[in-house]
């Protein structure tokens, strides 16, 4: 199939590569320059493992093309997905202006039937609004060519979104035109060959169904910081609890890590926008709202650690930071817990020696006004002269760190961990001072 993809994002880069690894013919298209130069040059824009290998092989095999020229891109797919950015408005509302300005590019350029497909999130009833916008355009050039508007909302993760496409749990599709559904069945069938997982349901379902995931999901993870908090004043360990719950095959072991709070590209965006909503349709959704309000307070618990333990004022101190990225696999910093902590600690005189094992250079990016902020080469090199290691992000190769070089290159063998990824009773026998999420502070017997 020949196939477009408006916005060659983190959704759209994947999508388009994913589709084409399958045999279809897919042009992305982008408004930012930058990003087509890197990807024409043989590069990718972002971090995500296995992508680069799955854009080469299928840019090589002439199934994969990147543009900035709206035209060509519209007259290359007959489906066209739309994959561009849905940022929260002030009012925490999703911002639909480059949806509605890539609907309305295709309503004007188009010259035969397309299917307009929603990837991105978008709130309920942006169906229509899609719609409309690319039926204005039509209208405007007195052209009466066909379309359908289908919504396919995206559950892949950063981090694992090349393995999230090809094998999906679940397809959703929304939409009533019986030639479009076809297709997308069509197009997606190599994904899920052994058994149908391809779900039909109307738009505004399936719009809503995405917002629903990821704030059941954020749910998870607030309840979870919550729980925490109480665990450390009633001596329980959080960390046991996950295990004793999570074995409950009703509950689940997933989205169940108490941390240093949820960040990233959706769900705290996806969070206040399904809050707003429902507040426009009078519908308050209390329980969201306080999965936000644990949220905002979760980001500051590290540094109330650090407060806790080396005074209000830090002038004079240095910690050694590891992880940045909201999470692991990524270089993803929007929204990231890291760019609060670093920002309070550094507010109260800190200085920070920060590592992270690819979000350096987006880092750097986001947070070049931040002051005594020092990105250095690797972990040995964040720990030399701190007073204490801060960790934020749960990469692998910092979960079995060389102890014995931590406790020699710190002033004082404190670990301030943020993602529970050490035990706190090795951690004592190795005379290192220990501060989890949710832990304990004795020893387990
Ligand atoms: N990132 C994720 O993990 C993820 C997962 C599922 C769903 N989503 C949703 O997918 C959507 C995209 O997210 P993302 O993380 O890929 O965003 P992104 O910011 O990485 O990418 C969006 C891209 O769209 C481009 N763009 C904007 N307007 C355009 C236009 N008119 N024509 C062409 N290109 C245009 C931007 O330049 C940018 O490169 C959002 O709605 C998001 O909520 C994201």
């Amino acid at each position: 199939m020949k196939i477009t993809v408006i916005g060659t994002g983190y959704v759209g880069l994947v999508t388009g590569t994913c589709l084409a690894e399958m045999g279809n013919h897919v042009m992305c298209l982008d408004v930012d320059e930058k990003k087509i130069r890197i990807l024409e040059e043989g590069g990718i824009p972002i971090h995500e493992p296995g992508l680069l290998e799955m854009v080469t092989r299928n840019r090589a095999a002439g199934r994969l093309q990147f543009t900035t020229d709206v035209i060509k891109a519209v007259n290359h797919g007959t489906l066209q997905f739309i994959g561009v950015g849905t940022p929260p408005d002030e009012d925490g509302s999703a911002d639909l202006q480059y949806v509605l300005a890539a609907a309305r590019n295709v309503g004007k350029h188009m010259t035969d039937y397309k299917v307009v497909i929603n990837k991105s999130t978008v709130p309920v009833g942006t169906g229509d609004k899609v719609r409309a916008a690319v039926a204005e355009e039509l209208k405007k050039r007195g052209s009466d060519v066909e379309f359908a508007v289908v919504s396919n909302p995206e559950f892949l993760k950063e981090g694992a979104a090349v393995e999230d496409f090809m094998r999906p749990d679940r397809i959703v599709v929304g939409g009533d035109d019986e030639r479009a559904i076809l297709l997308m069945r069509a197009l997606y069938s190599p994904f899920i060959r052994n058994h149908d997982r391809l779900l039909v349901m109307d738009i505004k379902s399936a719009e809503f169904t995405k917002y629903a995931a990821n704030s059941m999901l954020a749910t998870r993870i607030s309840f979870m910081n919550e729980l925490a908090l109480l665990s450390e004043k009633v001596g329980a360990d959080i960390e046991l609890v996950r295990k004793g719950i999570g074995s409950d095959p009703r509950i689940g072991y997933h989205f169940l890590y108490a941390g240093a709070g949820y960040g990233g590209s959706c769900f705290p965006k996806d969070v206040k926008a399904l809050v707003k909503t429902a507040s426009q349709n009078g519908v308050e959704l209390q329980v969201l709202q306080a999965v936000e309000a644990a949220n905002e307070r979760q980001k500051h618990v590290l540094v109330d650690k650090v407060v806790a333990r080396f005074g209000e004022d830090l002038t004079g101190r240095t910690f050694a930071i590891w992880g940045l990225a909201f999470k692991p696999n990524t270089d993803d910093m929007r929204e990231a817990p890291s760019r609060v902590i670093i920002g309070e600690l550094v507010r109260r005189g800190a200085k920070l020696r920060a590592y992270d094992p690819v979000a350096m250079p987006e880092a750097q990016r986001v947070m070049s006004d931040v002051k005594n902020l020092t990105f250095v080469d690797g972990q040995a090199q964040a720990l030399e002269g701190a007073d204490a290691l801060v960790v934020i992000t749960e990469w692998k190769e910092f979960k079995s760190p060389d102890f014995d070089l931590i406790k020699s290159s710190l002033k004082q063998p404190v670990v301030i961990d943020g993602r529970n990824l050490y035990d706190p009773q090795l951690m004592s026998t190795l005379g290192i001072e220990y501060t989890g999420i949710g832990r304990s502070a004795k020893p387990k017997s």
